[in-house]
């Protein structure tokens, strides 16, 4: 028997007139993942999440849920239920009355639907707020009271469209907790649209990565940040340093590239020598030593940005290209400002380099 998949969309497109939205996405998203869209503004999330909620339905292409084709059907034929961006619970309605509407449209009876909407405010940690109007709650509150909202309908897949963007910083991290411990709990998919990609990296099991309709990239975000295929993925998610090389040799997973007067080996291979290529590596992969030790690169520390927990140096190497890194702030102060200027040997795991693709 094929495996079964909450969610599956199978080469799905959708235009607006000139603009294509969605371009040909085929993605299975799995019972029980806490899945997240993360790209820029205007790059088809939205048009996604609708297009599985029945709000839109696609020009080409499937939508199943659970096995079954879905694509042409309304949404209040769907086991799915969607948290907006503007939450837009009813200001007339008490926190009750506005989890309790779904299942007063859908005839639940009375009993029933006192427990469900109790179940539904206790997973959210609202008891005893029932009586209070939207105006009376906090931001926070006002998001959890949409989230019950949607949960006491008991999808198989709930559908989060930056559901925490309109949060300070401080109530975003609690909610992004207990979005994840009740995803966990739940046990149903939890399909979530971020532009914020320390959000998405912390919160999913896996990260979609969008751009301009297309996946770029599907992965774990240990994946998507020390393996991102793509200098738009690479770019999107993180600081990272790109630089311009040609390909020496490659042979089985590892290449060796050469930078200026140096010649480094990075992970990846499908390269051909003389090819030019990019290569990527994270700030923080990059050592800093003093310029006598054998190091990959050479260069001089150009710049220092004090951040805190760490320190980020702008290095210029000997070839003229300017790299950032980031280390911890475990040297004084006063070690770190004499810094300046010094010539320094960059090294780095060999697996922390990554060839680029595209
Ligand atoms: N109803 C519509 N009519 C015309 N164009 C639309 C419509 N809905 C979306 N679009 C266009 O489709 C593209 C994708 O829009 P979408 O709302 O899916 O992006 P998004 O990734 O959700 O962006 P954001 O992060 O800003 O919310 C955009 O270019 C948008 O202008
Ligand atoms: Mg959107």
């Amino acid at each position: 028997m094929d495996e079964v998949y909450d969610v599956a969309m199978q080469n799905v497109c959708k235009k607006f007139g000139d603009t294509v939205a969605v371009n040909n996405v085929s993605l299975d998203i799995r019972v029980d993942e806490f899945i997240t869209l993360l790209g820029p503004s205007g790059c088809g999330k939205t048009t996604l999440l609708r297009m599985i909620a029945g709000f839109e339905i696609p020009d080409s292409g499937k939508i199943l849920l659970d096995g079954v084709e879905v694509t042409r059907l309304p949404p209040y034929r769907r086991d799915v239920t969607t948290v907006f961006q503007q939450y837009a619970l009813f200001p007339h309605l008490n926190v009750f009355q506005n989890v309790a509407f779904g299942l007063e449209r859908r005839g639940v009876e009375r009993s029933a639907l006192n427990k469900r909407v109790a179940g539904a405010l206790e997973m959210v940690r609202l008891e005893g707020l029932e009586t209070r109007r939207p105006n009376e709650l906090s931001g926070g509150q006002q998001q959890r009271v949409a989230l019950a909202r949607a949960l006491v309908l008991e999808p198989k897949v709930l559908l989060l469209d930056e559901p925490l963007a309109a949060l300070d910083l401080k109530l975003r991290k609690q909610m992004q907790y207990e979005l994840k411990s009740l995803q966990k709990r739940l046990g149903i998919s939890f399909i979530f649209v971020t532009h914020d990609q320390e959000e998405a990296l912390t919160m999913s099991d896996r990260v979609v990565v969008m751009n301009a309709g297309n996946l770029e990239q599907v992965g774990v975000p240990q994946e998507i940040y020390e393996r991102p295929h793509s200098e738009f993925v690479a770019g999107f998610i993180g600081d990272s340093n790109i630089i311009e090389g040609t390909v020496e040799s490659s042979s089985a997973d590892l290449s060796l590239i050469k930078i200026s007067h140096a010649t480094i080996p990075v992970q990846g291979n499908g390269v051909q020598a003389g090819q030019p290529v990019r290569v990527m590596i994270r700030p923080e992969k990059i050592r800093l030593s003093s310029h006598d030790r054998q190091g990959v690169l050479q260069g001089r520390i150009a710049s220092a940005m004090y951040l805190g927990e760490a320190t980020q140096w702008k290095v210029m190497l000997d070839g003229g290209q300017l790299l950032t890194v980031l280390e911890q702030n475990t040297a004084s102060a006063q070690a770190m400002k004499t810094r300046v200027g010094q010539a320094v040997s960059l090294s780095w795991e060999a697996d922390s380099a990554v060839l680029l693709r595209g």
